[in-house]
Formats: structure tokens, sequence, C-alpha cells
């Protein structure tokens, strides 16, 4: 037989089979006996029946042994909902934002914040939730694992598995949390653990990089290819950025309130590639444009070369000074420490290992001390 797809799958199936299967045996029980009752005591062949007042040893077992499986029942369930409140030490933490309309994800023991969700199998993941202050609640629903809770704005909540299949599942939001609800989709993808530890490692030299100025200044940068960091501004945008924006840029996502990319006027910062990367990396206040911190400063470069294109009229070009003064703003030229978390040589060491090299990957830093 196959395994579960997780622990807490195999629990809820099994409450859920056993539970339905008691009922079932009851419902086919109860309807067999009262149609042979109805038949054999009909109408047709009446008679006088004896009269009784009361059979003790029947009320008893008839309240005793439903009592039985009403408890047997209780604890069938409750075995599952103790382990869904009972996370392993062992345990690695996966943050995830819901935001309209997107998961994000951040890995504070890896260091990295990516658009995906990747886990290994057979690891206990303790998945904590949280939706900005200014957002609306969402709800983190993997039903391949049978776990659901809700992310609310402002405040912290939690749920945990532990995957035991590889695979691709579907993580999806089960609460109406506006126009594109519907699309608020993202994946799981449980791997092995040496296939994790290639990921968290090539997710690590994408984001701690340096970025070249050159690559600022030029779309076509190799660094933006596939030979290199792989950033396709076109996907990331689509399922990031569209369904405000929408498809071609012109706001048609959230008429109204999102900005129409192809009017270089009336931006709140410019549509120069800086102060689209400023956006990007820190949002607008007041708006519902967040900042989108789980993207790597590749792609926030990148995105912002894409995003360009959408305008009708040429947008404004970047001065050498602007790029300077990005460069300067955001250390875009040193190896990127977001969170200022790890110290500068622990991130040179991550740029010396090589991507795709599963031993030496287990030398990356263990923790985020905050210095
Ligand atoms: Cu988020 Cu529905």
């Amino acid at each position: 037989m196959m395994p579960a797809t997780s622990n807490i799958t195999r629990e809820v199936d099994r409450a859920f089979l056993l539970i339905g299967g008691m009922s079932l045996v009851l419902l086919i029980g109860i309807t067999v006996a009262m149609v042979l009752l109805a038949v054999r005591f009909r109408r047709s062949r009446a008679r006088t029946t004896t009269q009784f007042e009361g059979n003790t040893l029947l009320e008893i077992t008839w309240t005793i042994i439903p009592t039985i499986i009403v408890i047997w029942m209780f604890f069938v369930g409750y075995k599952g909902f103790a382990l869904m409140g009972r996370v392993p030490d062992d345990h690695m933490v996966v943050q995830v934002t819901g935001k309209q309309w997107v998961w994000s994800f951040s890995y504070p023991g890896e260091l990295i914040d990516t658009t995906e969700m990747v886990v290994p199998v057979n690891k206990p993941v303790l998945v904590e939730l949280t939706a900005p202050p200014e957002d609306v609640v969402h709800s983190f629903y993997l039903p391949d694992f049978r776990v659901k809770e809700d992310a609310l704005p402002g405040q912290a909540t939690s749920l945990w598995f532990e995957a035991e299949r590889e695979g691709t599942y579907t993580i999806l939001c089960a609460e109406f949390c506006g126009k594109d609800h519907s699309k608020m989709v993202s994946l799981l993808k449980v791997v092995s653990a040496e296939a994790y530890d290639r990921w968290v490692n090539d997710q690590q030299m994408k984001k701690y990089r340096p970025m070249e100025l050159e690559a600022v200044l030029n779309p076509q940068h190799p660094g933006f290819g596939e030979d290199e960091l792989n950033i396709d501004s076109e996907v990331i945008f689509a399922a990031f950025c569209a369904s405000c924006h929408g498809a071609t840029g012109d706001g048609s996502g959230l008429p109204g309130i999102a900005r129409d990319l192809t009017s270089s006027d009336g931006w709140k910062r410019s549509p120069k590639v800086v102060d689209i990367y400023r956006t990007l990396t820190e949002g607008i206040e007041g708006t519902q444009m967040r900042a989108y911190s789980n993207f790597t400063p590749w792609e926030r470069v990148g995105v912002a070369h894409y995003v360009r294109l959408f305008s009708k009229e040429p947008p404004p070009q970047d001065t050498p000074q602007d790029y300077e003064a990005l460069v300067a703003e955001y250390g875009l030229d040193k190896v990127q420490a977001p969170k200022e978390t790890i110290p500068i040589e622990q991130a040179m060491e991550i740029l010396v290992i090589e991507a795709g090299s599963p031993e030496s990957s287990k030398e990356r830093p263990a923790s985020a001390e905050t210095p």
C-alpha cells in the first residue's frame, strides 16, 4: 500500500473511515430491522400483541452500547486532534504570509525567503502563519495533508505536519479574501533530504550573490538568463503582480486601485528601475502595494526591467548616478545579508560552496543570530 501523504492524513482518514464506517453499519442495521419489523407486524396480519411495561435488561443494553460507541468515536477523533497539537522537538520552521492574493514563504533557519514552498520528506514542519496587519483573513489549506489554519492580519497562528511521501501538492486559501481568492494557489514540493539541501543551497546562492552594477543597468545581463540565476521575470509578474496590475500591466486586475503600469505619469515613486526596485523592496505605505522581500535582489531588478516594458511612452531612463545611489543604498554590490542576521564571513562561505553539492551544503549557517 502507498504510504499516506502525511502523518496527519493518516490519523484524519482513519477517524473518518472508522466513524463513517460505524455510522454506515448503524444506518444499514437500523433500516433493515425497521423494514423487517414493519413487514412482520403489518396491519393485515393484525393480532393482539403482548402488553409489557418495560424491560430493564433491554434498556440497559441500548444505553450502554451506544455510549461505548460514542466514547470510542471521541477517542478515535481525539487521537488525531492531539497529534495536531504536539509538534516534535526536531521540527523545522517555515514562516508563511498570506496577502491579497499570494502566499510567500520564509525559512528563518536557512535565511532565505522564497516564492515556493519546499520541504524534506519525513521531517516535521512547523508552519508559522500570519498576514500583514493591513491585509485580510486568509486560510492556509493543504487538502492532501488534511491541515488548515487561518492566517490572521498581525497575529500568529500555526500548524504542523510531517510529509511521508515525495510529490507536489496544492496549497489553497480556504477563506474568502476578495477578488482573486480562488487564484490564491501555491505549490508545496516534498523532496528527499538531499534534494532539499541542494534547493536551499541554490536559493542561498541566488539570494546572497552580489549584484553587479552592470546587471542593474542591463536586463540582457547573463545573470538573469537560463545559465546563471535563471530568473524569469515574466513568470514572476504573472504569479505575483498580474492579479492586481493585470496581465498586460494596465491595472485591470483592481481597477481604480492598482497602478496602470502602461502610463508613465502619476507614479508614487518614478517608473525608473531604481524606484521600482525601492517599491518592490519596501512596498508603498497606506496602499495595497506590499513589500516583496521574498524576491531576491536579482528578481527585483529583473521584475523592474520587465514592468517598464508595459509603458506606452518610453519611461524615464535611470542615470548612472541613480544606479550608484541604489547600489549604495541597499549595498547591492556586496554579499546580500538581509535581516542582518549572518556575519559577512558566513555569507562568503555560502558563496564559495558550489550549488549542487549536498555534502558541502551541510556547512551552511545553522541558525539566525542577531548580532
Ligand atoms: Cu486568501 Cu482566500
